[in-house]
């Protein structure tokens, strides 16, 4: 078991270097396997959810080299087609792996997925999906299987622009006959990059980043070596750490395209942000100013990035209204803030957010990956000592979080417990 020890108050200062998404790496590293051959991927962040995804590919008989964020995928001798439930149940995004599978052998049997515990996360949308591609799914005790002869394009409405469905309908269709069509597509960055990785490979998908994606069946793809885009959800993180702890931080390695409604809120509340083509500056105000803000589907501003927002505006002057749209019990993490003295009220999808002068720091647990986060966030800006535990799930999605941290500044220690 492992925990972080905050000492709070020190001020986020100097340069950081983002990593490489998770959000693009997990469908990435699934696609490899439309491909029978060699695949170089860049990039790639060291966290819990890719060493479960390689896990899992070596499983099925894939052969994964890794050096620091290189990582090589041989998928030529993949001969199993069974996600086992014990890491099907570490990480939900290892339903993507059912696309890939279905599109290559058509053939997968997975369970329903677990991964963070923040609403009830169904996966009709992508069966719905695939059904609609001529696949054959059965049940049976929670295991599901997905079978067909071949794959026929489609076109497919989804009820909601769902970034897993979309992902996976994307996946399946790399080599099915004629053309797949996805209309109320997810719009995400973190689909273009799995779009360009596909298209270098030899695929033809086109539209990722609008609301209609097609997809022309092809009959091969080749090796390739691909640069994974940068984390726009750990940006935003470090963001806020900067802003909460009235710093003056520069990220680099980023596309502050992608943190376009972040920026605007933060400067709504008084921080001077500057970006260039793969930077962002940002300067903290003395005092934070209460903000309002709703999460949606991208190009709104991210859910993932609710909980550190709402870590930050419990000391911002005012009172400050979040409204969740995305996931309805994303808000699991708020009774820890409580805790160290934040003023938080939930009804529903609405936070109230009354802001205050100081947190104290105390004990408190992570309750999922981003929730996670927000108690880090909240440490650095706390009087006294935070202790986080059931880090496991921050350590999910977050590389070297606290060295990078202790670079900017800040007095947070990994510890055994
Ligand atoms: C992805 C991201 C996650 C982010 C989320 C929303 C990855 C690995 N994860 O998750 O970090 O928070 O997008 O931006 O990329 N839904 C259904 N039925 C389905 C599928 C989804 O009802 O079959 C609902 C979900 O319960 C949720 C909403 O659609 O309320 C959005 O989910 P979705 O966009 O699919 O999120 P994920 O792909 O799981």
């Amino acid at each position: 078991m492992l925990k972080y020890i905050i000492k709070g108050g020190k001020k986020l200062e100097g340069t950081v270097k983002i990593s490489g998404s998770k959000n693009a790496s997990l469908p990435i590293i699934a696609a490899t396997i439309l491909n029978t051959g060699k695949t170089t991927l860049y990039n790639v962040p060291n966290i819990h959810d890719t060493q479960i995804m390689f896990q899992i590919l070596e499983i099925l008989g894939g052969k994964v080299e890794k050096k620091n964020n290189k990582v090589i995928i041989d998928t030529s001798k993949i001969n199993k087609y069974e996600i086992p439930e014990n890491l099907m149940r570490e990480m939900r995004s290892s339903v993507i792996l059912a696309g890939s599978l279905i599109g290559k052998y058509k053939n997968a049997t997975f369970s329903y997925p677990g991964g963070c515990d923040i609403g009830t996360r169904p996966i009709d949308l992508h069966l719905k999906g695939f059904e609609k591609l001529g696949v054959k799914i059965t049940k049976n005790y929670g295991n599901i299987t997905c079978t067909c002869d071949k794959i026929v394009g489609q076109k497919i409405e989804l009820d909601f622009p769902s970034v897993g469905t979309t992902e996976n309908i994307i996946l399946a269709s790399v080599f099915a006959e004629g053309i797949t069509e996805i209309n109320n597509a997810a719009r995400e960055p973190e689909i273009i990059d799995l779009q360009n990785f596909l298209n270098r490979m030899g695929a033809k998908v086109e539209g990722a980043g609008s609301n209609q994606i097609t997809i022309q069946g092809v009959k091969q793809l080749k090796d390739v070596s691909y640069n994974i885009m940068p984390d726009r959800i750990e940006a935003g993180t470090f963001l806020c750490g900067t802003a909460i702890t009235g710093g003056n931080t520069r990220l680099e390695g980023i596309n502050p395209k992608h943190l376009t409604p972040a920026i605007a809120k933060l400067e709504e509340a008084g921080c001077k942000i500057e970006t260039g083509k793969s930077y962002i500056e940002i300067n903290a105000p003395k005092k934070i100013k209460s903000l309002e803000l709703k999460t949606m589907p991208y190009p709104g501003f991210p859910t993932d990035l609710q909980s550190v927002f709402i870590a930050l505006l419990t000391i911002a002057k005012g009172t400050s209204l979040v409204i969740e749209n995305i996931f309805e019990s994303r808000y699991k993490f708020v009774p820890e803030l409580i805790r160290m003295g934040a003023k938080i009220t939930v009804e529903g999808r609405t936070a109230i957010i009354k802001g205050t002068r100081k947190l104290y720091g105390t004990n408190v647990k992570a309750t999922d990956l981003r929730g996670g986060a927000a108690m880090i966030i909240a440490g650095l800006s706390a009087k006294g000592k935070t202790e986080v535990e059931n880090i496991e799930y921050i350590l999910r999605g977050y590389e070297n979080f606290d060295k990078k941290l202790r670079d900017l500044g800040a007095d947070i220690r990994l510890i055994k417990i």
